[in-house]
């Protein structure tokens, strides 16, 4: 009988204990550190501080952006980005800031840093018709900026292991290396005229590789790297190609598979090649491909029409598709597409909840919420 209550308190202290150091564990285990990477689909104001043409910090952008009482900040839709969604539903107590903002120093950064521009790619070249940008060395250049800052404020060992596993590191790049370099010969380089579709993606994947062994060098491990989207559906392309409103373009879809195949392929690689490193794909193609098929079964009217900007479109309309002067639809929550590249907050919680606990159809080998456990 004694021996029956010794067991059962050591029982109860084992119960104890284990749920103590369960509570620890999620306390450990919150995000800390969102360090986000890439373009317009998640810059949250980098471009209000560049003199470029790619500008979103004019209304009605931000319209339903809480945090920001409704006022534009420079991101690319009605409300929060992707990752603004992910970073609260792990837990992030604030938006990662813009790292050209003047604030964005001292203990502000171990929120992390978004270091995303409107306009920018992969290659460098990407972007140019907006005159300014950061394309993707530049934001690794600034990361490395940033690292060195977290050093001094926590000290090398603990900023080793704040970065390794606390912090999330997200790329949503590849569209303007399409949308705005290879599919745009005449501003650019002419890269179209002289290269093969297949040469032009070999590049970008060769540049992406050094890219992400760069962050892996500055102690990045938990990344989570979107696929590009169906960009030949965005009201954009629909519109310079004269299409209906249930077509895409064949040839910039194309260009799209194509390089997420070679992207699948390279974060194999590197999930083989960078021990302790963990690259997760988000499979954003067929995301938003679900999205415009089936909209109607997620609540939206269209999937076709921009919320903001409606219009006959043409080459110098879609550099700055939604301005205080484009018109506006009344039901914003029911637009696929906020402007005539950029998906509205509706669709962005949609897409971020997928990622964050979606099966590995749309996000592998694991999803955020995973990959946040490791
Ligand atoms: C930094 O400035 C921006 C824009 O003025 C503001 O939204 C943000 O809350 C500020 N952040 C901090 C940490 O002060
Ligand atoms: C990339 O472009 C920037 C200017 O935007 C330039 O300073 C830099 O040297 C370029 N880098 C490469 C590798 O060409
Ligand atoms: C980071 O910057 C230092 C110079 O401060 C440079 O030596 C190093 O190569 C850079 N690292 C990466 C990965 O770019």
């Amino acid at each position: 009988m004694a021996l029956k209550c010794h067991n059962i308190f050591a029982l109860l202290l084992l119960v104890v204990n284990l749920s103590l150091h369960g509570n620890a564990a999620d306390q450990n285990n919150r995000l800390a550190a969102s360090f986000i990477f890439g373009d317009s689909l998640v810059d949250a104001g980098n471009n209000n501080y560049l003199s470029t043409l790619s500008k979103a910090n004019v209304p009605p952008n931000g319209i339903d952006f809480k945090a920001s009482g409704g006022n534009p900040t420079g991101r690319f839709t009605n409300g929060r980005t992707i990752s603004d969604v992910v970073g609260e539903e792990l837990g992030q107590p604030n938006y990662a800031l813009p790292y050209l903002a003047p604030n964005t120093t001292g203990k502000a950064i171990l929120n992390g840093v978004n270091y995303a521009s409107g306009g920018g790619g992969i290659l460098n070249a990407t972007g140019s018709l907006f005159v300014n940008r950061l394309g993707m060395d530049i934001q690794i250049d600034y990361f490395n900026i940033t690292r060195k800052q977290i050093d001094k404020l926590l000290g090398e060992s603990e900023a080793r292991e704040y970065i390794m596993q606390k912090s999330l590191f997200s790329i949503i790049v590849g569209s303007n290396d399409f949308l705005n370099n290879y599919l745009l010969p005449f501003v650019s380089t002419g890269v179209r005229v002289s290269q093969d579709p297949d040469a032009f993606v070999g590049d970008m994947i060769n540049h992406f590789r050094i890219q992400l062994y760069r962050l892996f060098q500055l102690d990045a491990r938990k990344f989570v790297i979107s696929n590009v989207a169906p960009i030949g559906c965005i009201p954009y392309q629909r519109i310079i190609n004269e299409l209906n409103d249930d077509d895409c373009v064949d040839l910039a879809n194309n260009l799209a598979t194509q390089y997420n195949a070679r992207l699948k392929d390279l974060v194999n690689e590197l999930n083989d090649n960078l021990p302790g490193g963990t690259f997760v794909l988000a499979n954003v193609y067929d995301l938003v491909s679900e999205l415009i098929i089936n909209y109607h079964k997620y609540g939206f009217t269209t999937a076709s029409k921009a919320c903001c900007g409606i219009g006959s479109g043409g080459q110098v309309a879609g550099l700055i598709p939604c301005v205080p002067t484009s018109s506006l639809c009344s039901d914003r929550d029911k637009h696929v597409f906020w402007d005539q590249y950029h998906p509205s907050e509706a669709a962005n919680i949609i897409l971020a909840k997928k990622l964050i606990d979606g099966d590995k159809r749309y996000i592998s080998p694991m999803n955020l919420r995973q990959l946040w456990d490791l």
